[in-house]
């Protein structure tokens, strides 16, 4: 070979910026008093791209090959309105402690500290003003051979929602060559504190703009128990198994073959699906498997992992249609799934349930792979 031919182009490349991998910055929209709202677009090669937005750390647009071709695979708005009016957690970055806090109350060494309360008597997804709802920085913006990253970074002061300790945090979301798009949060504290933070997007693998409901995706959820809940969805410590009930995953199933089965009461409670699967005792090491979704017609192919403990299966019940999201469609009971790795609900008020303790010292971490390919 001959390198001294090859060379000139090698430096083209790269000192053009024409990475495989793509970052790139520019303008969404604006809040109400007027403060611009950035994002940046990671593209790689393989037809894959991934918006995310500095408000909230939303995960706004995510387009993925299928075999006739790409769709945006997540609900969302195409301007700064639709997330300010009607938010629905769409694609957000959710703290401190994503999903409920019986009557937003716990104890940490002794004290108690009084959270917001937001979803009837209980608190949910960070409080009023949640992580969801603030504007990040964007610290880093790299593109690369192998992968695109941006990484987003805020202070959640003391007491912020009522939750103890300054937090520094930080989302990074990495687009790589392997159609893996990568989400990393961490958090340290300088008082004891707790922490659940996760991604609240909504996925409809066929495409919301396709008019096919997410129902009608296979779902597969490697979990032998779940964590039932009473009225208020708040778990009721009992850890429960799945066999013979509607809450087994664990050989594929549309999620439509039973998510209408009011003979369950669980399914009763919440409409269909919204309940947290115990998928492993605790956090771990590496990222294990949480949940595989299949769209039998495009071929898409999403395997969801991460370090946490439990995996919040939700079908959109709250979706009423009156979210007119991105080109005109409206969002309605069932149009996307959400898998929300994190710690189980309310872990603060069950032993039982392990810890969501931070100390300072310590990093919080929740390593979120969502893999995506197209069966043959
Ligand atoms: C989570 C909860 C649901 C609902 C949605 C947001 O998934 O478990 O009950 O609050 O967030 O609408």
């Amino acid at each position: 070979m001959n390198w001294t031919k090859l060379l000139p182009l090698t430096l083209l490349v790269a000192g053009s910026g024409a990475y495989a991998a793509d970052a790139h910055r520019d303008a969404f929209g604006k809040l109400a008093d007027g403060t611009p709202v950035e994002a940046v677009t990671l593209t790689n090669g393989h037809g894959m791209s991934a918006r995310v937005l500095a408000w909230g750390a939303i995960l706004e647009k995510l387009v993925v090959p299928g075999r006739h071709g790409p769709a945006d695979v997540v609900l969302g708005y195409d301007n700064m309105d639709g997330y300010l009016k009607a938010p629905n957690y769409f694609g957000a970055t959710v703290g401190r402690y994503a999903n409920r806090i019986a009557k937003g109350r716990f104890t940490l060494d002794g004290k108690e500290y009084k959270l917001a309360i937001n979803d009837g008597p209980n608190a949910l997804h960070g409080g009023r003003k949640g992580f969801d709802k603030q504007l990040w920085t964007i610290a880093k913006v790299a593109s690369g051979r192998d992968s695109a990253s941006v990484t987003f970074t805020r202070t959640s002061p003391d007491g912020e929602e009522g939750y103890p300790g300054t937090m520094q945090l930080s989302a990074t979301f990495t687009l790589t060559e392997t159609n893996e798009l990568r989400v990393d949060y961490r958090a340290t504290t300088d008082k004891p504190t707790i922490a659940n933070i996760t991604n609240h997007s909504y996925f409809n693998l066929a495409g919301p703009a396709s008019g096919r409901s997410a129902t009608e995706l296979v779902v597969t959820i490697p979990a032998a128990s779940y964590t039932p809940v009473d009225t208020t969805l708040i778990p009721t410590g009992e850890i429960r198994s799945v066999a013979g009930t509607p809450f087994d995953f664990r050989t594929p199933r549309r999620v439509a073959d039973r998510v209408r089965d009011g003979r369950d009461e669980q399914i009763r409670i919440a409409r269909g699906y919204d309940q947290n699967w115990v998928v492993t005792k605790g956090p771990t090491r590496d990222v294990h498997l949480m949940a595989r979704v299949k769209d039998p017609a495009s071929g898409r192919v999403m395997e969801v992992l991460s370090n946490q403990p439990g995996v919040q299966f939700y079908t959109g019940n709250f979706l009423d249609g009156t979210a007119v999201g991105k080109g005109g469609t409206i969002y309605r009971q069932g149009d996307g799934l959400c898998f929300e790795p994190q710690v189980f609900p309310d872990t603060p008020n069950h032993p039982a349930f392990g810890s969501a303790r931070v100390d300072p010292g310590q990093t919080y971490e929740n390593r979120i792979v969502y893999r995506f390919s197209i069966a043959k």
